[in-house]
Formats: C-alpha cells, structure tokens, sequence
C-alpha cells in the first residue's frame, strides 16, 4: 500500500512539473505576472543570411536579460501570415508590435485594429505605405534607392558607357528592397543606351531561386555579362550556376550584390563579387531604445536609417571581413 502511495505521489509530481516547465520553443503568453516588455515580432522569413543575422539582432537586443519578452513569428514570406500573427499578437495583449513587412502595401486594416487595441506598431527593415501615418509609431531600416544608386555608380565607374548585357535578379517584388533597387537601374538604363538589359526575374531573395534562373538563362543561350543582384542569396545560386556551365564569375561576368554578409565579402576579395552594397541589418539595438522611449512616453523619431557601405574587390580587406559582425 506504502509502495502503490509512494507511486501516486511520484506520478502526481511529474505531472505537475510538467505543465510547469516550459520548451524553449514555446510562446509565452503577454499576460504573465512579471515585469517583462513583451514584444510580438512578425518576421519576413529566413530566406537570406541578411533575414538570419536581423533576427538574431532582434533576439539579443530584446532578451529576458534586457527585460524583454520576443515572441517570434517566421511568416514564411507571406503577407498574409503576418496579417495572422499581427492579430494574434493582438488577442495576446502584447506591450508593442515589431513588423519587418513583406511588402509595402496592405496593412491599413490590420495596423488601425492595433491601434484600437492601444498597441504601438514598430516597422523595421523594409517601409510600408499607409493611409495614415499615424497607424505606426517609426521605423527604421535601410534606404534601399540610395543603395541602388550606390551600384550604379559603381558600373557608371568602371563599365563606363557600356555596352554591357544585363541579367537583373529582382527580389521579392514589391518589398522596399527590391523597389528601391530596381528603381535605381531602371534609371541609369534610361540614361545610358548601350546598357542592355538582356533579362528580368523574380529569384525571391533566396540562393535556390537565383540559382535556378541562372541555369535556365544559361541552357536557353541568353547572353549576359553583367548580373545586378538584389540580394547575396540569389548571388551565391547566380556563382554556382556560372562555374557549373565553365564561366567565372567576376571575369566572364561583373557581379554587383546587395547585402554584404561575410561569406560574400569573402567572394568580393576573391573578385567573384565585383562590389558588395552593404544593407545593414543590426536593427535589434536600436528597436531596444525605441522601446524604450515609447515606455517612457518620449517622442519618437518617426525615420531612421541605419549607416551603410560598400565594399569593391579594389579596395576589401580581409580585416574587414574579420570585423564583420554578421
Ligand atoms: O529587406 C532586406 C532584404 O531582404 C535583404 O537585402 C535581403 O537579403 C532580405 O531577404
């Protein structure tokens, strides 16, 4: 009888610690009795390194440590789940929503329901274009034109006026990113009549689709020598599909990249990358302070760019690559 109590008592306690213990994977809910800033981020995804070390940014600035509770929610690239996400950040009365948007458009209804919720709304990374300015308090990220413009001058330097065959991979359409890139080669193709722009397509930002376009291009004899590639992704599939079909990539074909993350910058010093255009993702720090003065009821700056370079196979060092934190 002793044994079988004894049994009881075990069973009963493991049971307990059990619904008490929580997975590390596991979302908390907002209303926890503790002093914890809970912050619901919706996520674009994990499809570059650039999204990867942004997220771990966000993760290290917002920590338990810091005082802050994240819960994350990895969209998958759709907008539609940052619609779901948003809204369930809502139903758990979280303390402030941080949105790294897919696109730029629609999210008018979702951010006015935060609103009424009394839930400031924090847009980073990419902009958002919205009615009513009032639907979020700032944002922060990069200013991707600027960027674009920043390869151009590159090419106006050192391509001259051409003639050059151009193959364009585009990022996911209608984001800041691919917007504000595409923007600016649209316009020196306006200006300069020998750049040809020998093809045109959407490779998502992810390796496997910039690889994909790349060997098709290839087997249907398009001829190009320049690649103009928004993202470091879809550059490393551009690089394989090149040496899979005998070219070398920085001598048959100019490489012009966006995002500077270390192992393209590697490819910048070997010459594969002829110059990498820095979009920084370090955003978690500065989202932290934002946080921060928003508690405080301090006014907020509503824009802030974050500091950019770019890096040239001329003038790289492998120190930098060294000091790079992402
Ligand atoms: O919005 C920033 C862009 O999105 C980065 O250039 C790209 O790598 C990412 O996926």
């Amino acid at each position: 009888m002793k044994y079988v109590r004894a049994m009881c008592l075990m069973l009963l306690c493991l049971l307990l610690g059990a619904c008490s213990a929580s997975s590390p994977n596991q979302q908390h809910p907002a209303d926890d009795a503790d002093d914890f800033i809970v912050v619901g981020f919706s996520q674009v995804g994990a499809e570059s390194d650039w999204r990867n070390a942004h997220t771990q940014s966000m993760q290290e600035a917002l920590s338990e440590q810091n005082g802050f509770r994240l819960i994350l929610d990895d969209a998958q690239q759709k907008q539609e789940r940052q619609i779901t996400a948003i809204r369930n950040f809502i139903q758990q009365e979280v303390d402030v929503i941080v949105l790294a948007p897919t696109t730029e458009t629609g999210w008018d209804t979702v951010l006015a329901e935060a609103r009424s919720a009394g839930i400031p709304v924090i847009v980073v990374d990419r902009m958002i274009e919205v009615s009513d300015q009032s639907l979020y308090a700032c944002w922060v990220g990069s200013d991707f034109l600027r960027e674009g413009h920043a390869a151009i001058a590159w090419m106006e330097q050192h391509l001259g006026d051409g003639p050059v065959q151009i193959l364009h991979l585009q990022g996911s359409i209608g984001s800041s990113a691919q917007l504000g890139r595409t923007q600016a080669l649209d316009e020196a193709l306006g200006q300069h009549p020998a750049w040809q722009l020998a093809a045109r397509d959407c490779g998502e930002f992810t390796e496997a689709k910039g690889q994909e376009l790349v060997e098709n291009l290839l087997a249907q004899g398009t001829a190009f020598n320049v690649i103009y590639s928004e993202n470091d992704n879809m550059t490393y599939g551009a690089i394989n599909a090149l040496k899979a079909h005998g070219l070398t990539p920085g001598k048959d074909v100019t490489i012009l990249s966006f995002d500077a993350s270390r192992t393209a910058l590697a490819l910048t010093l070997r010459g594969e990358i002829s110059i990498d255009v820095e979009c920084n993702p370090l955003h978690g720090p500065l989202v932290r302070t934002l946080i921060e003065s928003l508690r405080q009821e301090r006014t907020l700056v509503k824009q802030t760019f974050v500091e950019e370079t770019s890096f040239d196979t001329a003038t790289l060092t492998q120190e930098v690559i060294d000091g790079r934190a992402y």
